[in-house]
This record gives structure tokens, sequence and C-alpha cells, in this order.
């Protein structure tokens, strides 16, 4: 392929929070820099959003299945379009999917029809980044790797990039060491879940709710014993395992007071990664820096306990503090994956997903 060029690329994600198409208008320069130069948080429609918590059901069908495909590419369609309104249409558009199965070494997809997205905003689409990495032996699972390595390894600090999104992952950068990553466990998926079923709310916005209920330790101390925490790295994990009803056991020895299941579900999610790092990452370096992003960076009470759970000398920053929005974190480490599929580099990090070699991950839709 010729030299690399700068490329404008609408980046797509949707995580497993299915809070909103996260879409970018993102700058892509050759030294693998992104800049997101506009973004919005594009909601699925309610029906939408309640049609893909089906799919995670065990009475849903292959025909559910194949229409929310096509149903989702409309979704994603229709995000991309809002940006080309404002801005024009991009090079080309990256699409992570919604994820809706995730078992790792075996299987995984992402959906969200490529060929619709393609045919509504008549820009090629680049989709489906994780079957490749499967293919050759890994998970499939963490990509945003990639991206955090070209950003942050430079930093040359001993750091850990600590996503809190549906499921919480961590990226560890280390100076004498591979970069490798893996996801700590549950993160704001258990609370979304318990604000839906006790308060009639999507999330506990700001973390007002943790706030105002208290900690049960020994619901705590049993919820940290499960053995996923366990797992050696690389590991990943989603809705298949912390599952509804893996919630719904959990809740069987759960405290009365809906806010203290807050409360202790908040904490469950600081404490896991905190253990995390002690178990899977002390043991080879120390960190100066945890620099924090995606939805649960936004959530004051979360990152409070997080940092009373960490060493005192560990710095918290976020995204922000580096130039790089929290909000389309994940967008833009999708654009980079997308630039380098079109320029043929190789893309995942087999030291985060263990795959067994370096491969170009991604399918083009022309
Ligand atoms: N202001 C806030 N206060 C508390 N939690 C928040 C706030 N904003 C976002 N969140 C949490 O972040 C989640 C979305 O995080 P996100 O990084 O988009 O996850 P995913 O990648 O799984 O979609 C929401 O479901 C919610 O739990
Ligand atoms: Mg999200």
């Amino acid at each position: 392929m010729d030299e690399k060029e700068t490329k404008y690329i609408i980046s797509l994600m949707s995580g497993t929070s299915t809070d909103s198409i996260d879409t970018g208008y993102c700058k892509v320069t050759p030294d693998l820099r992104v800049e997101v130069i506009d973004g919005i948080n594009y909601p699925y429609p309610e029906n939408v959003k309640e049609q893909i918590f089906n799919l995670y059901k065990p009475d849903s069908t292959i025909q559910d299945l194949c229409r929310m495909n096509f149903v989702i590419g409309e979704c994603f369609a229709a995000a991309a379009n809002k940006l080309i309104k404002k801005h024009g249409k991009p090079d080309f558009i990256s699409s992570h999917g919604q994820t809706v199965y995730h078992i790792p070494s075996n299987s995984t997809l992402q959906i969200g029809e490529s060929s619709v997205i393609s045919a509504r905003t008549e820009c090629m689409t680049i989709s489906n980044f994780r079957e490749k990495d499967i293919a050759v032996g890994g998970q499939g699972a963490p990509l945003v790797c990639f991206a955090d390595e070209k950003w942050f390894k430079p930093l040359k600090k001993n750091i850990i990039v600590q996503n809190i999104g549906g499921i919480s992952n961590s990226t560890v950068i280390l100076n004498e060491f591979d970069t490798f990553g893996f996801d700590n466990g549950p993160g704001n998926m258990l609370i979304d879940y318990c604000m839906r079923k006790y308060f009639d709310k999507e999330y506990d916005k700001d973390g007002l709710t943790a706030l105002e209920g208290n900690i049960c330790d020994n619901w705590l101390n049993l919820l940290l014993e499960d053995e996923y925490y366990l797992i050696e790295p690389p590991k990943t994990t989603g809705r298949e395992y912390f599952s509804e009803k893996y919630i719904e056991n959990a809740l069987k020895s759960a405290p009365k007071d809906p806010k203290d299941i807050i409360s202790t579900l908040t904490a469950l999610t600081a404490k896991s990664i905190a253990v995390s790092y002690e178990r899977y990452v002390y043991t080879q370096s120390a960190i100066d820096e945890v620099i924090l992003g995606g939805g649960g960076a936004y959530n004051p009470t979360l990152t409070k306990m997080l940092k009373y759970y960490l060493p005192k000398h560990v710095e918290l920053k976020t995204h922000e503090d580096y130039g790089i929005s929290n909000n389309f974190k994940e967008a833009a480490a999708f654009a980079l994956l997308g630039y380098c599929t079109f320029y043929n580099i190789p893309n995942n990090l087999p030291s985060c997903t263990g795959a067994k070699y370096r491969t170009v991950l991604g399918k083009i839709t022309y």
C-alpha cells in the first residue's frame, strides 16, 4: 500500500451497557494518533434496547438474532448519518457493532449489519474486528489495548489504563514488559441491573444511590470469592458469565435495603479492580498511575472507592488529562483499528488477547 495518509473516520461503538452508540468523527494521522473532532452518544430507541437485552435471554431465537442484526445496522447508520449531515462524508466508517455473544477462545458475535451501514451512508464500512483474533487463537478481546499501547507507551511510565464500562478492563503498560490486558470483572453492569430492578432507573447517576447506602462487607467478600477473579490473564468475560441468572443468584444473599445493594455492588466493582492489580500486576511491577475511562469514570462514589482500595502512591487520572475524551475513548480506539485495517497494518496485540500471532483484524464492506 502507498504511503499512509490522514483519514477522517466515523467510528461506531456500543459496549455491553447498551447505553448508547458512541459515534465519533475522528481524524487519524499516519503517526496513529486520533483526534475526536466531534462525537455524539446516540441512544438506541427504548424498544430496540429492550430487544437487545431480550437477545441475552435463554428463550431468544435465531430469528430474533437475524432480525436484530438488521435493526441495529439501521441504528448505527442513523447515528453515522447524524455526523455526516454536520461534517460531510468521512473517508470510511469503522464499526465495532453490538456484542451479543462473547465466549472467550471460542466465539464472539457483534451485530449491526455492515451492509446496511454502507448502503444507508454510502460509505465504505470496516467492521467485525474480533473474529480474526479468535481465528488465530486469541480471545477476540480486549482490542482497545492496541490503541492504549500506541498512545501511552511513549510516556515511559508504569501505567494501567482502566476502562469501567459494562465490564471493566485493564491495559497494563509497563516500561520493562510487554503490554498485557484483561477484563477485571463486572463494571457498571451489576449496578445498572439493580438500579433498573429496584429504582426503575437506567444507572446510578453520579453514584448518589451508592453514596446513601452502606457497604455490606459480608456480601462483598462473598461476591469476591467468585472464581472468575482467580483466573490468570489473559481473560475476558461478558454477559454470558455475569448473567441475569448470576446476579439473581447473588441477590439471594444480599442485604435488604436496595441502597445497600447498590453501595456494595459499587464497592465490588472498585475492589475487584484493585484486587486484580494485586494479583496480576504488582507481582510484576509497581504502578505509577491509573488512567480511568468509560462511563464508570463519571461515578464519583465509584472512583472514590477505587482510590481508597489502591495503594496511596498511585495517581488516579482520567483520559481527559491526556486530551482524550473519556466518552469517546473507545470510539477513538476503533477509529484507529479501522485505519490499520484499511492500510493492512496488524492491529491485534497477542500479549493482550492471547492470539498466536499479529494479524490484521476487520472486514471491509464497499
Ligand atoms: N454520570 C454517571 N454517573 C454514574 N454512572 C455513570 C455516569 N455516566 C455513565 N455511567 C455508567 O457508565 C455506563 C456506560 O459506560 P460505557 O463506558 O458506555 O460502557 P459500555 O462500553 O459497556 O457501553 C452506564 O451504563 C452507567 O452505568
Ligand atoms: Mg456505552
